[in-house]
């Protein structure tokens, strides 16, 4: 790979938003699961924001049906900003202000059919065009006190170039529900992959080491998935792309080390709730205070 693509900047974050959240029923039968609060914030908010912060410039959604209240989230709300400048709500106003990207700087395409996370970020193809790209599922929400892990992702990009996942132990016995990698050797702040496994048996995973759900890729993986046969769970997985794309371009792993709550389950969204909760200034003490009351009954 040339100096001049390694140094390609990453300006495109593609956020897969078509699942159908049945793990959540009745509350995702009209409300899409990315719309789920933590605290006072939908999910897919937590996403953006950490995407802004890595430096993202434009946000592009592959939904489908039953999704346009996310692109109902992302635009201007006039009578709300009406009704609250004249409240006096300056403090409200520059919260909505600040959760929402600038004019132009968002897409939104459809997965037509649910045939897997490869073929979802391949239906994000046109819009990302020809330039490296972040890839951040929305369910995965990070949490850390050293900045988000797609800002530490970037910054592994800026050493090495070419493809970076990231990635966090997790128990052996868990391997089956994620991607999985083999760890080479250290390259500056990352370590180089040798190998990448969709959902491994129990037993058979390289490492415990798991994809957490934060990608730069390089937008070769867009020909790879037009014609990505389908693996684990009969879908087109993205991990295949990857592992094909592989023989031709490097893959860096980088670990995250904050806390990482997996909403796409009710035990994950609900432990994110309880630690953002606690850990936010304005209600960490009173949440800290109901809870051991909770516990000390
Ligand atoms: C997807 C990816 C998997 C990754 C996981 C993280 O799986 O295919 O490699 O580890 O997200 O959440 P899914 O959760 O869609 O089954």
């Amino acid at each position: 790979m040339s100096a001049k693509s390694k140094n390609r900047p990453v300006r495109k974050a593609v956020f897969p938003v078509a699942g159908l959240g049945t793990r959540f029923l009745p509350a995702t039968k009209s409300v899409p699961k990315e719309m789920l609060t933590i605290v006072d914030m939908p999910v897919i908010q937590y996403a953006v924001n950490e995407a802004r912060e890595a430096g993202i410039e434009h946000f592009v959604f592959v939904t489908g049906r039953n999704k346009a209240v996310i692109e109902d989230h992302f635009d201007v709300q006039p009578e709300l900003r009406q009704t609250l400048r004249a409240r006096d709500k300056s403090d409200m106003l520059d919260l909505l202000a600040n959760s929402q990207p600038e004019a132009g700087r968002t897409s939104f395409t459809r997965q037509q059919d649910p045939l897997g996370l490869g073929h979802a970020v391949w239906c994000a193809r046109d819009i990302v065009g020809d330039e490296p790209f972040a890839l951040l599922l929305p369910d995965m929400v990070m949490q850390s006190d050293k900045g988000g892990c797609l800002a530490s992702l970037m910054q592994v990009y800026n050493q090495t170039g070419g493809n970076v996942i990231a990635v966090e132990e997790c128990a052996p016995e868990e391997v089956s529900s994620y991607g999985i990698v083999e760890l080479g050797k250290t390259v500056g702040s990352g370590f180089e992959i040798t190998d990448m496994v969709e959902k491994p048996k129990v037993g058979e995973a390289p490492s415990n080491l798991y994809i957490n759900g934060r990608y730069i890729l390089q937008p070769e993986i867009f020909a790879l998935l037009e014609n990505q046969k389908t693996g684990a769970g009969g879908e087109i997985q993205l991990t295949d792309a990857m592992l094909r794309l592989a023989n031709d371009q490097p893959f860096f792993g980088f670990t995250f080390e904050g806390d990482t709550f997996d909403c796409g389950s009710k035990e994950g969204f609900i432990a994110a709730n309880v630690s953002f909760a606690l850990r936010r200034e304005d209600t960490g003490p009173i949440v800290r205070k109901i809870i051991e009351d909770m516990l000390d009954r």
